[in-house]
């Protein structure tokens, strides 16, 4: 096949890159039907170039009902038709290599959707056949598990199938159906899924529930009480022979194709265990994101990752938010600004200006820490969460399954703004509505005004993505004395990054010339909430 090679030329690309979370639905729109696809991300690709990102994470992106957002595929190998087809998807993948940016994929293990053809056989062929074998079928709930998604894990075959009595398991919504792992078949198609991909120049996989996939086959109920590796459904110390697997499959081909893990897991050793040599290159640090605007906490959690990372040798990565969670303005405009994922709901009041503050110094931080970075797509706009949508427009599960009281994730997922005054603010060519409706105060955040403004988010992101090249090479991140209030480091011999958490102005080391800041100086002191870069 004449697919493009992504990672021949710097096979350590991924150990300091920055990464592009693209929502296809709501990044542009090409075809005017309101939702985001592969046409409208082609049409801007200088802009990702831009901004100076290396390479590009795609939430999945196949043929799904989009019952979860597209995290209930019904078919791996082939391109959700409202986002384009695999010749689009091709060239889109060579398209951005040319320009030197590569694409990452999402790879969905834990589950597929009820619609996907082997879910559909399954149902078809009855209890006891084969067919259900792949999946978890049972005549009574054997447990009590808690979705993910809050509610019942375990569902009756619908009616319309006759009535064998069986249910099936789903740790998220009923449309998503859990893969039985132990079954041979299971694994042997996603080895060949990650082939496909890779035959077609992705770069890398983005795994979503990575820790979820190995069941015990008893499926006990879950007493809180459970040893490592001893839980029912999470973190299994088996899951990792999968993983193993796939990273023989990556090395198979030339350069380096990534394994980035979703593994939600507290404890940094069960954490990093992901990433032994022969696993996962990375895997999602979502520790830095739920801690609270404190210095004390976030140099806690810097040292913790750091810390937990050095004996696997992997490089941390550094997130501040994602598709399902509270977007980083609103976030730190809180009082507590630790909630991000499980905890959403209605009415936490949030101050903007505070939060833009705070989310501009916590850009400059991440980005000059040590490891990869990845920005969902709007942070670099500092877009706030949409929290008030109109009620019928909603369409996340999370929000239904609550009965209405998780405002779920809609609020980050909604479609950016490119130019002009008034929605679909260029998102769409024409007038047509988004999939999601944008608000009326969002002509300040467009594209078109933020490039022309030198103060705005996006000019910081540009600058920043700039510097930070120079640091790619060294790894090393050494801590300066300050106040606890204050992060004070340094990369190399040359570069200081400091943040200031305090809650007065203060003065920076002498002798430096400044290179950027989240704010402005005033009298030559860096404000509270703001960080700055300096040079030697
Ligand atoms: C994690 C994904 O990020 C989220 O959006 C999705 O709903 C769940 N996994 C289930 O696939």
């Amino acid at each position: 096949m004449d697919a493009p090679s992504p990672s021949d030329s710097d096979p350590l690309w991924w150990r300091s890159a920055v990464i592009y979370q693209l929502y296809i639905r709501s990044f542009a729109d090409g075809d005017g039907d309101g939702t985001g696809d592969l046409a409208g991300v082609r049409g801007r690709l200088d802009y990702l170039k831009q901004l100076g990102v290396d390479a590009l994470w795609f939430t999945p992106w196949y043929a799904s009902p989009l019952a979860d957002g597209g995290y209930d595929v019904s078919d791996y190998r082939q391109i959700h038709p409202a986002f384009g087809g695999i010749d689009e998807a091709e060239a889109l993948i060579r398209e951005a290599l040319e320009l030197g940016i590569r694409t990452i994929i999402d790879v969905v293990p834990n589950h597929v959707s009820s619609e996907h053809e082997w879910f559909r056989a399954a149902l078809e062929a009855g209890p006891g056949s084969p067919e259900r074998d792949r999946f978890w079928f049972v005549d009574e709930p054997p447990n009590r598990w808690v979705s993910n998604f809050q509610g019942e894990t375990w569902t009756q075959v619908p009616d319309e199938h006759g009535p064998d009595g069986q249910w099936y398991l789903h740790l998220f919504t009923p449309e998503q159906p859990d893969l039985n792992w132990n079954h041979p078949d299971v694994r042997r198609e996603h080895e060949d899924v990650l082939r496909f991909w890779f035959d077609r120049g992705v770069a890398g996989v983005r795994i979503d529930s990575a820790a979820l996939l190995v069941k015990d086959p008893l499926l006990p109920d879950v007493t809180g009480a459970e040893p490592a590796g001893g839980h029912p459904n999470t973190d299994r110390d088996e899951v990792h022979d999968i993983y193993r697997s796939w990273r023989s499959v990556a090395d198979e081909y030339p350069g380096t194709r990534v394994l980035v893990g979703e593994v939600w897991m507290p404890d940094p050793v069960r954490f990093t265990n992901y990433l032994r040599p022969d696993e996962m290159h990375t895997a999602f640090n979502f520790d830095f994101m739920t801690r609270p605007w404190r210095g004390a906490e976030l140099r806690e959690s810097i040292d913790s990752m750091l810390v937990a990372h050095a004996p696997v040798g992997a490089p941390s990565t550094w997130v501040l938010s994602n598709h399902d969670v509270t977007r980083a303005v609103t976030r730190y405009g809180r009082d507590d600004s630790s909630f991000a994922f499980a905890s959403k709901r209605f009415g936490i009041p949030t101050d903007l200006d505070l939060g833009t503050r705070r989310a501009r110094a916590a850009a400059l931080l991440t980005a000059a820490l040590p490891g990869s970075l990845y920005v969902y797509q709007g942070d670099e706009l500092g877009l706030p969460e949409v929290e008030d949508l109109p009620e019928g427009s909603r369409q996340d599960p999370m929000h239904f399954r609550s009965n209405g009281v998780d405002p779920g994730r809609d609020g980050c997922r909604v479609p950016l703004p490119w130019a002009g005054d008034r929605q679909p603010y260029g998102f769409s060519p024409g007038d047509t509505s988004p999939w999601l409706p944008q608000p009326d105060s969002w002509a300040s955040f467009t594209v078109e005004r933020e490039a022309a403004d030198p103060g705005s988010m996006l000019s910081l992101y540009r600058a920043a993505l700039r510097i930070r090249r120079t640091l790619a090479g060294d790894e090393s991140l050494a801590w300066l004395d300050s106040d606890p209030d204050v992060l004070c480091f340094t990369r190399g011999s040359r570069f200081v990054n400091v943040t200031n958490l305090s809650d007065r102005p203060i003065d920076l080391p002498e002798h430096r010339e400044l290179l950027l800041s989240s704010a402005p100086l005033a009298d030559g002191r860096l404000p509270t909430d703001a960080t700055a870069w300096l040079r030697t």
